[in-house]
């Protein structure tokens, strides 16, 4: 971790939301100046309360003067205000006419798709790095992934399976999911198929201690669209266990509550991913506490390196890119404190 001496500034929109709370505490941690963005005047007014140190404003996706006024002067926007379906446009179009780096932490898969498909063209060469679905689902899987592939050009699968012991979701969660329902793909003889993830049996996934073996069943997630962006597999899945699957079933499963003065809950995650070509078959794991929590590390950290000129090549990157293309996987894995990786 780098601590921002020159005190950029990073505008947060879903500022009062409860994965907002984490990246306003990560970014200032991490010596930003901070401008945070709602919709809902009361809970701004509260928000200015608790962090008298940030600028707050009012913004509506419906009102792009209130957007333009959130990230002036700001060198980069997360986007936080979920689901995204109604969000991702409008703010990636104030970030074009502010000319600063967007980021999303989206985890859904048509929105992700929508954007990397919107804006692929009109965003290249422009200068500007515009990352989707940069959280604990789409983004931390793809920068495992690419650790996991390393120096291979093309794998025939590459599968992400995830083990949660629980899977408490907040209301953002509840509605994205809702969003998505019935449009899901994955990525079947190296193409987006149609999926649909309530049909499927379950299967048993070896992953490693402290989960050990389970059921998994397969998912949609924003993950096929970031890593099918970037790195070549004729099949590219992802797989949940299913305890965190049963909590979100269930409408009476509460939101998460925190277990400690961070805000982080008791949850525990382990992503596991594994890429095979022929007979070879590579695997990376990494395990840490809290999916949402955990979302605002990786995007601090992707924030520090796209205004410190650290993407590859040379500093270069721009449009709108998954954050392997643009990080180096190994070390960024290794420079966030909230994550313990391994080749196993
Ligand atoms: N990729 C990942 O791994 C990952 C990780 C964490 C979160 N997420 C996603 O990020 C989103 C936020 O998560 P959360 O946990 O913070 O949920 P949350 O606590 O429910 O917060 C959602 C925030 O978004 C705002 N919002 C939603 N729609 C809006 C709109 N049209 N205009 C303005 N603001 C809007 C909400 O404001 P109001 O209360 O006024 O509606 C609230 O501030 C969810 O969709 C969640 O699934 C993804």
């Amino acid at each position: 971790m780098k601590t921002n001496t020159s005190q950029q500034t990073v505008a947060i929109f879903g500022a009062y939301g409860h994965t907002a709370r984490f990246l306003i505490d990560e970014f200032h941690k991490r010596g930003f100046g901070l401008a945070l963005g709602g919709r809902d005047p009361e809970r701004m007014k509260a928000l200015a309360e608790v962090h008298p140190y940030a600028r707050t404003h009012l913004a509506t996706v419906d009102d792009p003067a209130s957007l333009d006024a959130l990230l002036a002067g700001a060198a980069l926007v997360v986007n936080a205000a979920g689901p995204f379906g109604d969000t991702a446009p409008p703010l990636i179009e104030a970030a074009l006419r502010a000319g600063i780096h967007y980021i999303d932490i989206t985890g859904e898969q048509p929105v992700t798709r929508r954007s990397f498909e919107t804006y692929r063209d009109r965003l290249a060469g422009g200068g500007l790095l515009f990352l989707p679905a940069l959280g604990f689902f789409g983004g931390l899987p793809d920068l495992l992934a690419t650790a996991a592939m390393g120096d291979w050009e093309a794998a025939d699968d590459i599968s992400v399976a995830f083990a949660l012991d629980s899977w408490h979701p907040t209301a953002g969660t509840r509605k994205a999911g809702a969003r998505s329902a019935g449009k899901r793909v994955t990525v079947s003889g190296g193409r987006l198929v149609p999926f649909d993830d309530s049909q499927d049996t379950p299967a048993d996934w070896d992953f490693p201690a402290p989960a050990g073996t389970q059921p998994v069943r397969p998912l949609g997630t924003a993950d096929q669209i970031s890593i099918s962006r970037h790195l070549k597999a004729s099949d590219v899945r992802a797989f949940m266990n299913e305890a965190p699957l049963a909590d979100l079933r269930d409408p009476n499963t509460p939101a998460p509550t925190a277990v400690s003065e961070d805000g982080r809950s008791a949850q525990s995650w382990l992503i596991d991913v594994v890429v095979t070509r022929g007979a070879e078959r590579r695997a990376v794991s990494a395990v840490g506490q809290d999916i949402y929590a955990v979302t605002a590390p990786v995007v601090a950290e992707a924030a520090d390196r796209i205004l410190a000129g650290r993407t590859l090549p040379n500093g270069t990157a721009s449009g709108m890119r998954a954050p392997g293309e643009v990080f180096d996987a190994e070390d960024f894995l290794s420079s966030v404190a909230d994550i313990t990786w391994s080749r196993r």
